[in-house]
């Protein structure tokens, strides 16, 4: 029998569930956490980590992320995507359908997990693609966080815009389950015919500033509107993917039913309109950036519990391609590496606690999709942690990046908070610079 794996990380600064900060010591055995303590005594065969000066908090859970295996591995795979998330400090991540082929059956789920069990370094959960046919695999499919249905903006089979094929999917839950329970729907809400007669008044524009012009506030309201009318209708448990307006966020306020969430992206908190000046095609994705009043009232409505947690919508393109004329250039922007570090640095600067961005970035984010013994450092709770820095200031810089796509729309912030070790089920996946690729995640179950 091979001996257990023990780590003691040794006075670090934690932040216990309750928010409360403690110097102490962690240790954890095989993948779980099973002490914390002001200080542990030595045990034998335990590896230890010296955390004085650094924060340890419990490893963040990334929801929205587009990973691109299968089929569109020149972006990213699920080998570079997990380094990423191992210098990020993601421990876990859910990634969205639209691979090649799209997750839309539980074959294409199974394969996504057989890959991810194969080149993984961090833990993995894949949503089922809703298209207007595939309600049967819908309901079945599993292990998944959930479906995901995109309203607006993807070509193909996985466009669900019109109320009646999305009445079909918000009226079926899993057998038996009453509907708040069952199967939770994630949307990207845009509305698909506002921006295609947008597109139309806008034609011929390659400003990419145009295209938060084309793909408005409106577009977004719309279509969150709808989600909610048919998620109160049918009485189902519904998630809204990366909120981008101040007014869904206003929306929400007003009314909330229980069983509705909602996530933001830290590029739709600290990134508007002004960006596309500074790094053009870059800044293009979807849904598009907005003011940095939108900015202003999606912090508050963050802060206040109106939005739940943090995604990053993680979605990488090769420059090249970026590098193509708007509209021809593909949207989207990877996140997972500096995800942390920016939640942090706003938390330095104010903007909000170090305890709640633990919460948005991974208790919230566990409850929300009911991923067990995960968000937490207490006895139990699996051994997915993250120490990092909140003394040192240094810039994202392209060299350093992991993603495929190598680059960041935030290339040149002055960052604290960077992920110096990163624990995944109690082993090392990274640490001061070096990735352990030896290391594997396991699949994420969902209560
Ligand atoms: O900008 C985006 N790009 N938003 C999405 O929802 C999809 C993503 C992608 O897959 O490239």
């Amino acid at each position: 029998m091979s001996s257990p794996k023990i780590l003691l990380i040794r006075r670090a600064q934690i932040i216990l569930p309750n928010g409360e900060l403690i110097i102490g010591d962690v240790l954890t055995r095989d993948r779980q956490i099973v002490e914390v303590a002001p200080e542990i005594s030595q045990t034998a065969l335990a590896t230890e980590v010296d955390a004085e000066g650094l924060t340890l908090l419990p490893g963040v859970i990334d929801p929205q992320v587009h990973f691109r295996e299968p089929g569109l591995e020149h972006k990213e795979d699920l080998f570079t995507a997990s380094c990423a998330c191992a210098k990020g400090g993601v421990t876990s991540f859910l990634e969205m359908p639209n691979t090649r082929p799209l997750t839309t059956t539980q074959q294409a789920l199974d394969d996504k997990l057989d890959r991810a069990s194969q080149k993984c370094l961090v833990n993995y959960g894949f949503f089922i693609g809703a298209t207007a046919e595939n309600l049967p695999d819908l309901l079945l499919a599993k292990p998944t966080p959930g479906i995901k249905i995109f309203m607006g903006l993807m070509h193909g089979q996985l466009l669900v815009d019109g109320e009646t094929a999305l009445s079909a999917i918000f009226a079926k839950g899993v057998s038996e389950a009453p509907a708040k329970q069952a199967r939770l729907i994630a949307v990207h809400a845009e509305d698909q015919a506002r921006i295609n007669q947008r597109r139309q008044e806008f034609a011929n524009i390659h400003d990419p500033a145009v295209h938060s012009q084309i793909q408005d506030n409106q577009a977004a309201l719309t279509a969150t509107q709808l989600a909610l009318k048919l998620s109160r209708k049918y009485q189902r448990r519904l998630h809204i993917l990366h909120m981008s307006t101040a007014e869904e966020a206003d929306l929400l306020r007003q009314e909330k039913p229980s069983w509705v969430t909602a996530e933001v992206t830290p590029q739709h908190l600290l990134l508007n309109t002004s960006a596309y000046q500074q790094i053009g095609t870059l800044a293009q994705m979807n849904p598009p950036l907005r003011s940095p009043h939108d900015n202003e009232v999606l912090w508050q409505a963050l802060r206040d519990g109106v939005i739940d947690f943090i995604a990053t919508d993680h979605a990488p393109h090769t420059l090249e391609e970026k590098a193509q004329e708007y509209p021809n250039s593909p949207s989207g922007m990877p996140g997972v590496e500096t995800s942390l570090a920016l939640m942090l640095t706003a938390a330095m600067q104010g903007k909000c606690t170090v305890a709640q961005v633990v919460n948005w970035m991974s208790k919230a984010v566990a409850v929300a999709y009911g991923i067990p013994n995960k968000g937490a450092i207490a006895p139990g709770y699996d051994a997915d942690l993250v120490l990092v820095d909140l003394n040192t200031y240094r810039p994202v810089r392209r060299e350093e990046l992991l993603t495929k796509c190598r680059w960041s729309p935030f290339e040149g912030w002055n960052l604290t908070g960077w992920a110096t070790t990163t624990i995944v089920g109690g082993e090392i996946v990274y640490d001061k610079g070096q990735v352990n690729t030896q290391v594997r995640g396991q699949a994420l179950t969902f209560l």
